[in-house]
């Protein structure tokens, strides 16, 4: 073997040699680089195989893939090519409900009952640095008056969907898988366990462990080394998108399926409006069969949320997706629409915010992870020294996002959106105090603060509405 390797190729196992293989022939030979002869530092050569082999068994396609796709969203990032080149964006169809009419007390009754076939997915593996905040988000207390954290007030929801769901028959345990990742796992199941899962049978959770992967130091994709050690990879978070790959290869959608379930609920760690949603969206699922049902809320021009877009190519693909809003503004001048992201007659965006909270059906879900193995569009978005765009200021890595799972769907997909108002459903916690301070004027703070006056708030327009619809029998108000 005369690779940088050398005698130390010959120390390896058959798997470990084929990995190595693989990643001379995908220009990694950096890594072996002045590697002492066997006999000194193996115990580091092992852990470093060790790591390599987790990095290639976690990623869909394994190492060689992940190389192969950095290498191409690097070249199209230092090219500049815009990755929504052809599309013409305009506004899909969905549902817009609003709290306590008619219909929305038809989807909410019936999103009760589909309840019970409902399977779901926290995605809990993020660090939070935006907020800053110690410790893992999901045992944050929602609101103080009680100081019921995150994690329980989620499970007293899903507790209380079961029960309305059941209606009286033999009571079903609906399942909750939680992703973590290592900055999160041990913290959430020791909250969990401590808490005696606050209510649930410890057997309707699992928590399924997202890997971070290598980090990438030039536009070769050549895999990045800790400064300090060089048997070690860097590594940095993947991203929520992971989720569908661990759901899959974990083979409890399967399970779920036999089960009889139907849905597949995706939602995020600090959202303590969320379940007032959860039921009426769910019965928009179910009345229109929604394939993919995404959460979102009105969605002021430029507003720093992303947009529910259509896009359809010159080449006859179309999707219904999220477009990051900075990427919407461009898109639309780009398209016919000189004026770009701009407030249509209602004075919002024609485009929803979207609130990441997915509802996917689990049939066609299946179906087509089958396909893809769960691999999410991925993207690169590397910090360059300068604009000859040929060296990074530090390693970047591919991320992917659990919203960007439609980018795949047929044709014949029905992709659908569901828009409440924000007061019922959308109030996340990622800000500290001090950067909310600075948010400008007229945009959501999204800090502690706001998300638990947003919960007090909810609960007293709910309580106003029900006062006058059941007590009094008087036409509402608007909120
Ligand atoms: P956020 O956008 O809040 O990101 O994630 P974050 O990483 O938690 O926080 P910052 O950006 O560092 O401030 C949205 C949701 O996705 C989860 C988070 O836990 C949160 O529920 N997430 C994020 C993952 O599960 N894995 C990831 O790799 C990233």
């Amino acid at each position: 073997m005369g690779s940088s390797l050398g005698d130390n190729f010959n120390l390896l196992s058959p798997q470990q040699q084929e990995l190595v293989k693989v990643l001379l022939d995908n220009g990694q030979e950096h890594l072996f680089r002045d590697w002492p002869a066997p006999g000194v530092d193996d115990n580091h050569k092992k852990a470093f195989f060790d790591q390599l082999t987790r990095l290639d068994s976690s990623y869909p396609g394994g190492l060689e893939s992940y190389i192969k796709n950095a290498k191409r969203l690097l070249a199209d990032s230092k090219a500049g090519r815009n990755p929504f080149d052809g599309f013409t964006p305009s506004v899909p169809t969905g549902e817009t409900l609003a709290f306590g009419d008619e219909s929305y007390i038809k989807f909410e009754e019936a999103g009760v009952l589909e309840a019970r076939k409902a399977a779901f997915v926290l995605v809990a593996g993020g660090l939070g640095e935006r907020l800053g905040y110690s410790g893992i988000k999901l045992a944050l207390p929602a609101e103080s008056t009680t100081g019921t954290c995150f994690v329980q007030q989620y499970i007293e929801s899903i507790l209380a969907l079961q029960e309305a769901s059941s209606q009286g028959e033999s009571q079903t345990q609906i399942p909750l898988v939680i992703m973590t990742s290592d900055d999160t796992h041990g913290r959430t199941l020791e909250l969990l366990e401590s808490n005696s899962y606050f209510g649930l049978q410890p057997t309707q959770v699992t928590l399924l462990k997202q890997e971070k992967v290598a980090c990438l130091e030039d536009n070769d994709a050549r895999l990045a080394l800790e400064p300090q050690n060089k048997y070690k990879i860097q590594t940095k978070p993947h991203g929520h998108g992971d989720v569908h790959a661990l759901l899959f290869s974990s083979g409890i959608l399967k399970v779920w399926y036999e089960a009889g379930l139907k849905w597949v609920l995706f939602f995020q760690d600090t959202n303590g409006l969320l379940f007032k949603a959860i039921p009426s969206a769910l019965g928009v699922s179910a009345a229109k069969q929604y394939h993919v049902n995404s959460l979102a809320v009105p969605r002021k021009a430029k507003e720093a949320i992303g947009g529910i877009t259509r896009l359809t190519h010159s080449d006859g693909r179309s999707m219904v997706i999220n477009v990051e809003y900075n990427q919407l503004d461009p898109l639309l001048r780009a398209s016919g629409y000189p004026n770009g992201d701009v407030n249509c007659e209602t004075g919002y965006s024609p485009f929803p915010g979207n609130i990441n909270q997915l509802i996917l059906e689990l049939g066609p879900y299946i179906e087509e992870l089958s396909k893809t193995g769960g691999a999410i569009q991925e993207f690169v978005n590397p910090k360059y020294k300068d604009a000859s765009k040929t060296s990074f200021k530090s390693s970047t890595r591919l991320e992917c996002m659990m919203q960007d799972y439609p980018k795949t769907l047929p044709l014949s997909a029905r992709v659908g959106f569901t828009v409440m108002e924000t007061w019922l459903a959308y109030a996340p916690v990622k800000n500290n105090a001090e950067d909310a301070a600075k948010v400008p004027k007229g945009n959501p703070y999204h800090s502690a603060t706001s998300g638990e006056m947003a919960i007090y708030r909810a609960n007293s327009i709910i309580l106003k509405k029900l006062l006058q619809l059941q007590v009094y029998n008087l036409p509402q108000t608007t909120e």
